[in-house]
């Protein structure tokens, strides 16, 4: 059977060789026309003029748009209505498109839209929290509050208490293939788009919308993105409208691409966000109550920054179990590119400020932080049923990334299934049951595997001797939520046709953008019909095929997909052995290698499908899924918006040089749970990535925007992503090998977003580490750059 199967990435020959087409490598027509924005360099005011003459003179520049010449409403905002197009009079944030140029070349588009005079009257930019808050500059008209039990009174009862703040950077997607979009129009003003993007139902509303047209006029096709991360949910939107309302006007095809800088610069990125706490716990650093406040810079239109708020909120708890909590979150409005959606869309940073919570609770009373974690964990379910009696205790299966050859097709790993989960009373901050916990089971198994407390205990001892470098080790844990907290977004359709000579195409709303969905989607199609992956082509998104598609997020892709084209395929091979049932007179039908096997008979699958079509039975079927049992008020904060979750468990150790704050991750193991994986190889790939990006995140990835609101970080010569010899030089992935309880696709469980958090553990190994330099609390914030450590220490030893 094709599921469980460690294959490649069905493009990696095209990847590795540079042959896989995305939107600028679409060959274009004869005549096609290139555009780009000119910007705004003030952070905020008023526009009151803008000279063009200049710009409309420069070389090969056929028209220049501003707002005026636009003739229906372009808004380009996912949620809001927010984000014209072009600015409209005030200035929002340094990088805001003021005006259109469509010119006969990429750069002469460039070039002209850097001659345009624009008349602005500064004011004074809202920046930073202390800023917004003093000015309320916020998106809903006061904080979020989620609370479970009563956290003031609770600190009041406590042991002992303690406060602090964390503050953590935002993020660049840095996604290798940059914001990209090609609009060729049609007959009757219809338009094609291609759109590197994660949502191309949100892309065609948005076109139609600003075309005045119907979305039945507009076809918007994807077929891959070099890299999305959240950054094309919504950020594409302005560029495929743009070469939208270009080729309407022009009758010429339109493309735009952004320029490395223009798109670093225009284009949302990760939420910074400041989290202040206080917390009650006991001598045994067990957790009795948390006050926790979210500030959250959410630039300068909503976007999607009121769910990634909310998110944010939604694993403030991550792995502990917490009574007495009371969570609120202010979402503040600056002048700065707006905040978008970005792998774990909120997550990392409210389960960031829960284990910086641990951490200090542990160093506070001297001990080590991993016993304060574990004293806090939600209980399994698995053990409390088990009691002791039928735990699993063999072996991991063999997935490392160190040692698997991927290419091989080791013999399949069992999966354990879990029948019979028992509820239990242990609720999340949000009032959700957990009762699908193995936390404490996946921590034990990593401990073993990484000789965790050997190592604790060397590392004490050479940091004992070493004057200059230190060491440090952290276990952390993850609990991802899985499922779109919109619920209604938690559905997806898949388009299936059977050929006559057996060969399968395949269609499904999810976009690929390197995560190895359309893989893996193939792979289920695949083993419904028992055939060979090869007779399954899989062919890019099209909104032309599935209508109305959520976009390709919240980890969810495979999950939605998968169902939606199982459902599909299995139409199809109902109506295929109802018909072979009928002409052979048995309903003993297995599908199985490539053929059908028909009581002691066995034809071709192509065969069957061949009789099926000769008989006048269709081969083809939509497919669709909507996720059972979820619920959720988000003003409330009470409900089951998850439908179930996903775990890691990362132990990272470093070693960082107090005199340069320089740090290295030396050692990396991870146990993730991916369910009953449908795809080995490609989830490793995924844990693996996530990691280091998660670790980027929070050690080299700085962003700096000064005084005036200008991003000084925008290329990479400033702004640092883990290169390729920043992956940890001993990287021990594994998977957990138990199925999801839930009722998925396979029993496989979403891995998009969750290892991201892995990466948490590299910074509290940094925290380790500086706590081995001096008594006191080193309170490092995120990043932890070179610079920031050197401050940590300074502040331990102080
Ligand atoms: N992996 C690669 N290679 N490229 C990406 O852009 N995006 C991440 C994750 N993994 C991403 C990736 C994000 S933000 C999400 S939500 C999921 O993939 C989306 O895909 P899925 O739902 O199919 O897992
Ligand atoms: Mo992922 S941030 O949900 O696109």
């Amino acid at each position: 059977m094709s599921v469980t199967k460690p294959l490649p990435h069905d493009a990696a020959p095209l990847h590795v060789t540079g042959a896989a087409r995305y939107v600028d490598d679409i060959p274009t027509p004869s005549g096609t026309l290139h555009l780009a924005f000119g910007t705004s360099a003030a952070a905020a005011g008023r526009l009151v003029g803008l000279t063009l003459d200049h710009v409309r003179a420069a070389p090969g520049v056929l028209d220049v748009l501003t707002a005026d010449d636009l003739e229906h409403d372009a808004d380009t905002s996912p949620s809001n209505h927010d984000e014209p197009l072009l600015c409209t009079g005030d200035i929002h944030f340094v990088g805001q498109p003021l005006f259109l140029v469509i010119a006969t070349s990429h750069l002469n588009a460039r070039y002209a839209a850097r001659v345009g005079e624009p008349e602005i009257i500064k004011s004074k930019p809202i920046l930073s929290i202390e800023d917004a808050l003093a000015a309320d500059a916020r998106f809903e008209d006061g904080p979020r509050i989620y609370q479970k039990g009563d956290a003031v009174a609770g600190l009041k009862e406590a042991v002992q208490t303690l406060s602090g703040s964390i503050t953590m950077g935002g993020q660049e997607h840095f996604y290798l293939e940059g914001q990209a979009a090609l609009a060729l129009p049609q007959d009757n003003g219809d338009m094609v788009v291609h759109s590197s993007t994660q949502h191309p139902t949100e892309i065609q509303h948005k076109v139609a919308h600003a075309l005045g047209k119907p979305m039945h006029a507009v076809r918007v096709e994807t077929r891959r993105m070099g890299g999305g991360f959240g950054g094309k949910e919504s950020q594409g939107n302005a560029l495929a409208v743009a070469c939208a309302i270009a080729a309407a006007r022009t009758g010429r095809p339109c493309k735009m691409r952004y320029d490395r800088d223009d798109d670093m610069i225009i284009t949302g990125k990760r939420h910074d966000f400041r989290i202040d706490y206080t917390v009650g716990f006991d001598d045994d650093g067990r957790l009795s109550a948390l006050d926790v406040t979210h500030y959250t810079r959410c630039g300068w239109s909503m976007d999607l920054s009121l769910p990634v708020a909310d998110r944010a909120m939604l694993h403030s708890d991550n792995a502990y179990h917490l009574d007495d909590i009371r969570i609120t979150s202010h979402r503040l409005r600056t002048n700065m590119c707006s905040a978008t959606a970005y792998r774990g869309f909120g997550g990392p940073q409210g389960m960031l400020g829960i284990e910086r919570v641990m951490d200090h609770v542990a160093q506070h009373l001297g001990r080590d932080p991993l016993d304060v974690r574990r004293a806090n964990y939600y209980a399994d379910v698995v053990q409390q049923r088990a009691a002791g009696a039928a735990i699993d205790n063999r072996p991991i299966p063999d997935t490392g990334a160190d040692n698997a050859s991927r290419g091989a097709d080791p013999a399949p790993t069992q999966y354990r299934r879990d029948t019979d989960v028992a509820p239990t009373r242990q609720t999340t901050p949000y009032h959700q049951p957990v009762t699908d916990c193995i936390i404490n089971a996946m921590t034990d198994r990593l401990m073993g595997s990484s000789s965790y407390e050997e190592r604790r205990a060397l590392i004490a001892d050479w940091n004992m001797a070493q004057p200059v470098l230190k060491r440090g080790i952290a276990l952390t844990p993850v609990k991802f939520g899985i499922s779109f907290t919109l619920t209604h977004l938690n559905q997806a359709g898949a388009l299936v046709h059977v050929y006559q000579d057996g060969s399968i195409h395949l269609n499904h709303g999810g976009t690929e953008m390197g995560q190895g969905l359309f893989q893996k989607v193939a792979q289920v199609a695949a083993s419904r019909f028992g055939v060979p992956l090869e007779m399954v082509k899989i062919t890019a998104t099209d909104t032309g095929k599935v209508p109305n598609t959520s976009a390709t997020a919240a980890s969810s892709g495979s999950d939605l997909n998968g169902m939606a084209v199982q459902n599909a395929c299995d139409e199809i091979r109902t109506r295929i052995t109802d018909h072979l049932a009928e002409r052979h007179q048995t309903r003993d039908i297995t599908f199985l290698d490539g053929k059908v096997l028909i009581g002691n008979e066995e034809i071709t699958f192509a065969r069957a499908a061949a009789s099926a079509y000769e008989n006048r039975i269709s081969l083809s079927a939509t497919g669709y899924y909507k996720t059972p049992e979820i619920e959720w008020d988000r003003i409330a904060g009470k409900g089951r918006p998850f439908f179930y979750f996903a775990y890691g468990v990362a132990c990272t150790e470093v070693v960082i040089d107090t005199l340069t704050g320089e740090n290295r991750i030396l050692r990396t193991d991870i146990l993730h749970d991916a369910g009953a994986s449908l795809n080995p190889a490609l989830d490793i790939g995924q844990i693996e990535g996530g990691y280091v990006q998660g670790a980027g995140w929070l050690t080299t990835e700085e962003l700096v925007w000064d005084a005036d609101g200008v991003l000084k970080t925008h290329a990479p010569s400033t702004y640092k992503i883990p290169a390729c010899s920043d992956r940890p030089d001993v990287f021990n992935v594994a998977l957990w090998d138990q199925e999801n309880p839930a009722q998925t696709v396979y029993r496989s469980k979403a891995v998009g977003e969750p290892p991201f958090m892995l990466g948490i553990s590299a910074f509290m190994a940094l925290s380790d580490a500086i706590a081995a330099c001096g008594p006191a609390f080193g309170d490092v914030q995120a990043p932890a750059t070179a610079e920031e450590v050197l401050r940590a220490i300074a502040r331990t030893r102080s």
